[in-house]
């Protein structure tokens, strides 16, 4: 139960590395599952999630190797991963319930062996978040789905055949289980309403390197053509966007200059053109932005969530605190998760002034100050919105909770410090 200390009030300037991203390597990692060579991740972040899939690849069978890395500098990690045969088929309940991206090894595993049992996530902090979707796609493949004692029980003992599927809502984790599933299936799956955030485009393009057969990459429609097997690969994670959007924030929040090096402004256009229409300067590489907010007064602007290219959930939390400091009101309203402003009462205890309206959207009106407090989060975005308070809080923020930024943000501390921020982690023993 580590705690961060913040003195706030200082400007951040100079240059921050952004990791290989958290919500790819998830389905990479699975993706894995689907071949008995191995796959070798390069530029993976060193976070907690990461840690916990491998450890349940590790009880499914798969050998782990791993090593460090320098990629332009800067260290992270390569895993190489191989399962020649499964020793279980099992997902249970423990790995589940600590990150539900777990429920990403369902489709590797049912297209591989044919059978696959996966404790039902639940609910978390942001909403309900059913499997409904993954789970009728993975039925009208031919699968027979079982829920028993909390799991899904999933088996399909002639293999899984392929099927046009319209999804109802653009899930991001129904495709990627869905294109992983379809792959290894019998015939051609299509997929309509597809979701199209970039980590999807990351899975299927080494998926193909992998030997499938993905096309419409990046759009809403995704055909697969299943083959008998895939292949190893070598594949190098796609950048956090949405690291580098909070990253983004912290400069603008602070009123500094941040260069995020390894960010690809590519897929952050919705985010970067709310920053410069705010009044922050914005400059891009094809794989670097300089985001410079020095001397500059910003102005409220509106923000509604939507699926990528729109809005992204993932950063509702941190755009709501720097809104705090433009002038005039914005309203935020979130559209994809039914529970995502649990960071608003924590704000207001520090001095914000927000009025949230149902559990849809809020108004957020400007402030002179915050000041520092106690805080905490209950899920990782929400965690960085209260850092990026504690930055600009008059006297000292303490986060508690650090284990969920933690499981999102490589070497957070490290990063903030090297651009100036006055933060420390308190280590608490367990
Ligand atoms: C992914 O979650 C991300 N997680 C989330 O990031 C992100 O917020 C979310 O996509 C939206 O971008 C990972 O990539 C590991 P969805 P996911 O399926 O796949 C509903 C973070 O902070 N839905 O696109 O679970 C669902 O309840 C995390 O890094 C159904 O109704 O999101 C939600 O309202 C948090 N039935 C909406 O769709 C289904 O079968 C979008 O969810 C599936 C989803």
């Amino acid at each position: 139960m580590d705690k961060l200390k913040i003195n706030g009030g200082k400007k951040l300037t100079g240059q921050i590395h952004i990791s290989g991203a958290k919500n790819a390597a998830l389905p990479l990692i699975c993706a894995s599952l689907l071949t008995q060579e191995r796959v070798t991740l390069t530029n993976m972040p060193a976070l907690s999630d990461i840690r916990s899939m491998n450890l349940l690849l590790e009880q499914l069978g798969t050998k782990i190797e791993s090593r460090d890395d320098v990629i332009d500098g800067n260290p992270c990690k390569i895993y190489s991963y191989q399962t020649p045969e499964l020793s279980s088929l099992i997902a249970p309940y423990d790995y589940v319930r600590k990150m539900r991206a777990s429920y990403y090894v369902l489709g590797p595993l049912l297209a591989r062996e044919h059978y696959v049992e996966l404790s039902l996530p639940g609910g978390c902090a942001i909403g309900a978040r059913p499997m409904d979707i993954h789970l009728s796609s993975l039925e009208q493949m031919g699968a027979d789905i079982e829920i028993k004692n909390g799991y899904v029980i999933a088996r399909a003992p002639e293999g899984l055949k392929g099927a046009h599927l319209i999804f109802n809502i653009a899930s991001v984790g129904a495709t990627c289980n869905i294109l992983m599933a379809a792959t290894l299936a019998h015939g051609t799956t299509v997929i309509e309403n597809a979701a199209r955030e970039p980590e999807i485009g990351d899975l299927a393009e080494m998926l193909n390197a992998m030997g499938a057969k993905i096309s419409g990459i990046g759009s809403p429609v995704l055909t697969i053509e299943g083959v008998e097997k895939l292949h190893g690969t070598v594949h190098k994670v796609i950048s956090d966007r949405i690291e580098a959007g909070s990253y983004a924030v912290a400069a603008a929040i602070t009123r500094g200059k941040i260069e995020l090096l390894n960010a690809l402004p590519s897929t952050l256009q919705t985010p970067l053109r709310i920053l410069r229409e705010m009044g922050v300067r914005i400059t891009e590489t094809p794989n670097s932005i300089v985001v410079d907010a020095e001397g500059c007064r910003l102005e409220g602007k509106d923000i509604m969530t939507d699926y990528y290219p729109g809005f992204p959930t993932d950063l509702q939390a941190q755009f709501l605190t720097l809104m705090l400091t433009a002038e005039g009101a914005s309203m935020i309203t979130e559209t994809i998760f039914e529970n995502r402003f649990m960071h608003v009462p924590e704000l207001m205890r520090m001095g914000a002034n927000i009025n949230v309206h149902g559990h849809a959207s809020a108004i957020v009106r400007s402030v002179k100050k915050l000041y520092g407090a106690q805080v905490m989060a209950t899920d990782l975005r929400a965690s960085f919105a209260l850092v990026l308070a504690g930055l600009i809080a008059e006297g000292e923020t303490i986060v508690n909770r650090v284990y969920h930024l933690d499981r999102g943000y490589e070497k957070l501390e490290e990063k903030l410090r090297g651009v100036g921020a006055d933060i420390v982690r308190i280590k608490e023993p367990d």
